[in-house]
């Protein structure tokens, strides 16, 4: 398993890096395909609402109907059509991406199992709705996609009669069967909407439009690919006839020749297993249950900074019970914690200057506490030597890559870079433990922990709570979201605040040198 996620991963950091070169950063296609589902599940809903006026659901006239709107209307039936055949393949095309992109993430396991199986059971929800779309049209392709798919559901015998005999001669198949075909096809779609409702139930704030630019230019290249190619049909349905040659549909229908070629035990014993196989990998080897945030009251005030910034909707806002005079004290569902301490991270009792007293913030990790991120920044800055010392806090996913260690830089691990209070880069500071501070994390739109990325930006900005305070230098802090393969731009800018710091350092002593110089000439 870690194997191929790391082969998934390569991948996908050449592909997003070779996107990145044509699309500005919020734009790129593989940080946006969850939204570019939803964007091309409207574009069905919609083109399949406006070609629903015209078809006629009569097997006798379906062929007639769609024929009139390719070829007669054209200019609007017809681009709805083709709009709806070629969403439906950018739809199965960016969710496999997904698919493979979560995977290869690691964003699977623990909490996140939900999405998981919610999405495996939309997968078959997308396949139902495109295979029924296939038979509306009622041509030889539909012909073929009917007796292939019944036949297969047959072979478990699961209806009083097998339904492969609606399609046995022409007379055959009833207006009925049809339209009990054009209600499936209406209704798993919509039934597939609620599915992606649940889908992301466990996850704050989802990301399901993509950015307008993107948007219209998906839709501006699939208008033009309607128009140069429109979808047609291929020839009307004949059930006397055996379809000689049939142009297959490569997303919805790569698996028809097999299932009409191989025995049963493969083709259903295959989707059994497959099925099962798809459902358990949340659960199986390697497993990693980190423990869950815990409050403490005695250092809460209710601020709900916690409630706002948690990404797993983990945390809720109830009703003070400990008698302190705070209208709100939050709970976290340990069943939805991931464990990435950005609550931590925004508590305004996340405070290491308290050096007397034990640091114990409202909410934290009990595996990864601030008490431990203080040992772990004091242990860093004992080693560093020079007056050109720099601190890296980095985040653990992209940790291997950031892990520097010399006698200049010294790298304190987070567990999610939002877990990093701005108050620890103040005091890092102000103790003199380093020259600078490195903030480094996952790249942009791609934080493991979903808003790790997002909230510290805005903290270290100060338009979010809690704020970087002002006597902090911008010089002092810098940013990178390197992510899991910038290890070479860390490096490039550990020699640029090298350069810099040296640079101060000079001019520091120039100037003191000119001070020094101006009050001996007004001695003398
Ligand atoms: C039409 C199909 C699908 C759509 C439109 C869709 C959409 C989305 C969206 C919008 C998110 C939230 C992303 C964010 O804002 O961070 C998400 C999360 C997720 N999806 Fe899907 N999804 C689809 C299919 C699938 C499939 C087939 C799987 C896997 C079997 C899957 C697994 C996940 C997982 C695990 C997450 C949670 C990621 C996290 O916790 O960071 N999705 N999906
Ligand atoms: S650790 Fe993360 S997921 Fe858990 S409650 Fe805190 S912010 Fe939410
Ligand atoms: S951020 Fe801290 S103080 Fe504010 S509600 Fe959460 S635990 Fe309490």
């Amino acid at each position: 398993m870690t194997a191929v996620r790391s082969i998934l991963c390569f991948f996908f950091d050449v592909l997003e890096s070779s996107l990145a070169r044509f699309f500005p950063a919020q734009w790129n296609p593989l940080l946006n395909l969850g939204a570019l589902g939803f964007f091309f599940y409207w574009i069905i809903a919609v083109s399949g609402v406006y070609l629903f006026i015209f078809f006629d659901t009569g097997v006798q006239d379906a062929y007639a109907s769609v024929e009139y709107m390719t070829n007669d209307q054209w200019y609007a039936a017809g681009v709805m059509r083709s709009l709806h055949r070629y969403a439906s393949d950018g739809l199965v095309v960016v969710m496999f991406l997904h698919l493979l992109r979560q995977f290869g993430l690691d964003h699977y396991r623990g909490v996140r199992w939900f999405s998981w199986v919610t999405g495996v059971v939309i997968i078959g929800m997308v396949y139902v709705s495109g295979i029924t779309g296939y038979w509306l049209v009622w041509d030889r392709l539909a012909q073929y996609v009917a007796i292939v798919s019944t036949e297969w559901l047959d072979r478990l015998s699961l209806f009083g009669e097998p339904i492969a005999r609606n399609f046995l001669h022409p007379g055959a198949i009833e207006d009925r069967f049809f339209t009990l075909m054009v209600f499936i096809h209406i209704a798993v779609p919509l039934i597939l909407l609620i599915f992606l409702w649940i889908h992301l139930q466990r996850v704050t704030r989802p990301r399901i439009n993509p950015p307008r630019g993107l948007a219209a230019g998906v839709f501006a290249s699939m208008l033009v690919l309607s128009l140069v190619h429109p979808a047609v049909s291929q020839g009307p349905a004949n059930l006397a006839q055996v379809p000689e040659s049939l142009g297959l549909d490569w997303f919805y229908l790569p698996l028809f020749p097999l299932l009409e070629r191989m025995p049963t035990a493969v083709t259903w014993g295959g989707a059994a297993i497959l099925t099962l196989l798809f459902v358990a990998i949340p659960w199986l080897p390697p497993m990693c249950r980190l423990q869950p945030a815990t409050v403490d009251l005695d250092n809460c005030n209710g601020c709900i900074r916690c409630f706002n910034d948690c990404p797993y909707d983990a945390i809720t806002m109830v009703e003070r019970t400990d008698g302190l005079p705070f209208e709100r004290q939050p709970i976290v569902d340990p069943s939805l914690c991931t464990s990435c301490g950005i609550c931590a991270g925004s508590c305004p009792t996340s405070m290491p200057f308290r050096v007397g007293s034990k640091l114990s913030a409202g909410i934290d990790l009990p595996d990864a506490s601030m008490a431990e991120l203080r040992t772990s920044l004091h242990a860093a800055a004992a080693h560093l030597k020079g007056d050109r010392r720099v601190i890296i806090f980095g985040c653990e996913p992209c940790l291997p890559q950031l892990l520097v260690t010399n006698e200049t830089v010294a790298t304190v691990p987070v567990r999610c870079i939002g877990q990093l209070p701005p108050a620890f880069i103040d005091y890092a500071l102000t103790k003199g433990f380093a020259d600078c501070i490195v903030v480094a994390g996952c790249a942009e739109n791609s934080c493991y922990y979903r808003f790790g990325v997002q909230w510290t930006n805005g903290r270290l900005g100060r338009t979010r709570d809690p704020y970087l305070r002002k006597r902090v230098s911008d010089d002092q802090v810098r940013v990178i979201w390197a992510g899991r393969h910038g290890r070479r731009n860390l490096q490039h800018l550990l020699l640029k605040i090298d350069a810099d710091l040296e640079e101060q350092k000079n001019r520091k002593a120039r100037k003191n040198d000119r001070v020094v110089a101006e009050r001996s000439k007004s001695h003398a």
